[in-house]
């Protein structure tokens, strides 16, 4: 595993992120800002993560956050310590976070730049209390408006607009995944030094992919007619080869898609009856690791079209999921994109 810059030394992010990388790309300093911030709070996120039971951040707030679903202490703790790192960036004009219903503005007196971030601080979260591992998972957009306040119109971007994208995985290793549109790269987290050192210059997802595929069939009930062919399909139930042999769903998408992206494979949420739109949410989840996955070589598709064409109508708004190796989301669209109304139906 290629560990060194390019010169064969130990390379770190900030090394990285200055030139020092095999590629020799140098980020512009308000971005090397941003992503300095990122990896300085999910290294705090890990060390709370890893600590969790021994901590009064574990366990639910009591309530619900605008997604309806259950907050996690350590869901707002994470957005906390994600929102004061990046306060000091200089590099932002507002921030959209999974846990904050509105738009995030920059306490007054905060620097302003152009760019916003938008982050899931801490995806997985249901798994914290089994050991299950969670991430964070950020997008970088820059603005769109002139001037003055950020507007709803520098938010509501599409993901082909991105400036870059990562996740911080906090599994068995903590490991930070990005690119900047030129290709993926890995770090890995030496806690001895508290640094994201290169460990991954080249993530790509091959041709040769895993017959694994990932997608909670739980659902199985509420999916559309063509939803339920199409996976009947992938398993060889209609007879014809299996595509896929292999099932794995750990119910954190970071943890999942990590894992398509290193095996190849397809990882799904589908539409259904419950979540006529899906219910990964395209901002700060799909959109983010629907650019790592093309960037490494892979497909992402909402089953009619490429997840990053997708015009967002709101901060919170969501879409189906079908991501991996391009010949299985190639056969998931020949599925989903055909469905007429009925079809579509749950
Ligand atoms: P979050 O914890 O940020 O709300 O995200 C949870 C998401 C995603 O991580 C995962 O792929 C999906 O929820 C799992 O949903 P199911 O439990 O319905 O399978
Ligand atoms: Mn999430
Ligand atoms: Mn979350």
């Amino acid at each position: 595993m290629d560990h060194t810059d390019s010169r064969g030394k130990i390379c770190t992010l900030q090394a990285y992120l200055t030139g020092g990388g095999p590629s020799g790309q140098i980020i512009d300093r308000r971005i090397r800002k941003i992503i300095n911030g990122v990896a300085f709070a999910s290294k705090i996120i890990s060390r709370e993560v890893s600590r969790i039971s021994l901590s009064d951040l574990s366990g639910p707030t009591g309530g619900t956050n605008v997604q309806g679903e259950t907050v996690q202490k350590l869901d707002i703790y994470s957005e906390k310590i994600v929102c004061e790192a990046m306060e000091r960036t200089g590099s932002l004009c507002c921030m959209v976070s999974e846990e904050s219903e509105n738009i995030l503005s920059l306490p007054s007196g905060a620097k302003q730049g152009e760019y916003i971030l938008l982050f899931d601080p801490l995806d997985g979260s249901s798994n914290i209390d089994v050991n299950i591992s969670t991430g964070t998972i950020f997008s970088i957009q820059r603005r769109v408006t002139r001037q003055g306040d950020a507007t709803i119109e520098d938010c509501l971007q599409k993901g082909s607009s991105q400036i870059a994208a990562g996740y911080v995985l906090y599994g068995a290793s903590t490991m930070l995944v990005l690119t900047f549109g030129h290709g993926v790269i890995g770090f890995t987290l030496d806690t001895s030094i508290g640094e994201f050192i290169l460990s991954h210059p080249n993530i790509t997802m091959g041709e040769h992919s895993s017959r694994m595929y990932s997608v909670n069939e739980g659902n199985y009930l509420f999916w559309s007619e063509n939803q339920k062919r199409f996976l009947k399909t992938l398993k060889g139930l209609e007879g014809g080869e299996p595509y896929c042999t292999t099932s794995r769903y750990v119910g954190s998408l970071v943890a999942d898609f990590h894992r398509t992206l290193f095996r190849g494979g397809l990882f799904a949420y589908p539409a259904d009856a419950k979540n006529t739109n899906g219910k990964l949410r395209l901002l700060y989840e799909a959109a983010p690791v629907a650019m790592l996955c093309e960037q490494a070589g892979g497909k992402a598709s909402t089953g009619e079209g490429p997840i990053l064409d997708v015009a967002p109508t709101d901060i919170h708004c969501r879409t189906p999921v079908y991501l991996g190796s391009r010949a299985l989301v190639d056969l998931a669209d020949s599925f989903l994109s055909s469905q007429d109304s009925e079809e579509r139906s749950y």
